[in-house]
């Protein structure tokens, strides 16, 4: 697949199964990643990730984020935080690891760490696998942040749930022309 397919093709599904990528695979992915666009070179990236077992202690820190925030959480709402690690083979966690630089604003490093979640999603399409983004509210719980190794203005920007597709939902029709513009020099 060359990577224009790649980019115009990928799609993402939460109905994930295995195989995920590993080995050469997940080195080709990484490989991706750290290629993003990186001003000044700081490399504020960290990847971190979960599989087999692992996974069940993401959950353990998802369920220690419910307990501090809601000490009264049915037994239904933790069992449900247990379970989510488990709904892709493999979870990448990307954080964008953030330093004060005096010509890199700290948003420009979490692009670059976001580019890099980006080019994982993509390569890994572009190897057959399949996945979804996620964040929602475990991106900026301080437990699951201290217990992930973010600090300071460090900042989670995904969960990268992947494996194989057991089915994808339907693409989306939408059109270039509603998010691309033209400026016209204005006549002298
Ligand atoms: C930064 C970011 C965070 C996201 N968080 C979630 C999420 O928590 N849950 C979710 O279902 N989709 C989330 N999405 C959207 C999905 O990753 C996906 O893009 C969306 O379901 C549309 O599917 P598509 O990528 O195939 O167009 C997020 C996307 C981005 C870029």
């Amino acid at each position: 697949m060359d990577a224009l397919e790649a980019l115009t093709t990928r799609k993402s599904t939460a109905q994930l199964i295995d195989p995920a990528p590993e080995g050469q695979d997940l080195e080709k992915i990484f490989s991706a990643a750290i290629r993003v666009p990186d001003h000044g070179c700081l490399r504020p990236w960290q990847f971190v990730i979960f599989k087999d077992e692992a996974r069940a202690e993401l959950g353990q820190i998802f369920c220690g984020a419910l307990e501090l925030n809601d000490p009264n959480a049915s037994e239904a709402a933790f069992e449900k935080e247990l379970k989510k690690p488990y709904r892709a083979p493999l979870v990448i966690v990307v954080i964008a690891k953030v330093q004060d630089h005096p010509k890199v604003p700290i948003v420009e490093q979490v692009l670059s760490a976001g580019a890099a979640a980006q080019n994982i999603m993509i390569s890994a399409h572009a190897l057959g696998f399949a996945g979804i983004w996620r964040t929602g509210a475990p991106c900026y719980d301080d437990f699951v942040r201290e217990r992930l190794g973010a600090t300071g203005e460090d900042q989670i920007v995904g969960f990268l749930y992947l494996g194989t597709a057991k089915s994808f939902p339907p693409m989306p029709d939408v059109s270039i022309a509603d998010y691309v513009m033209e400026w016209k020099a204005a006549k002298i």
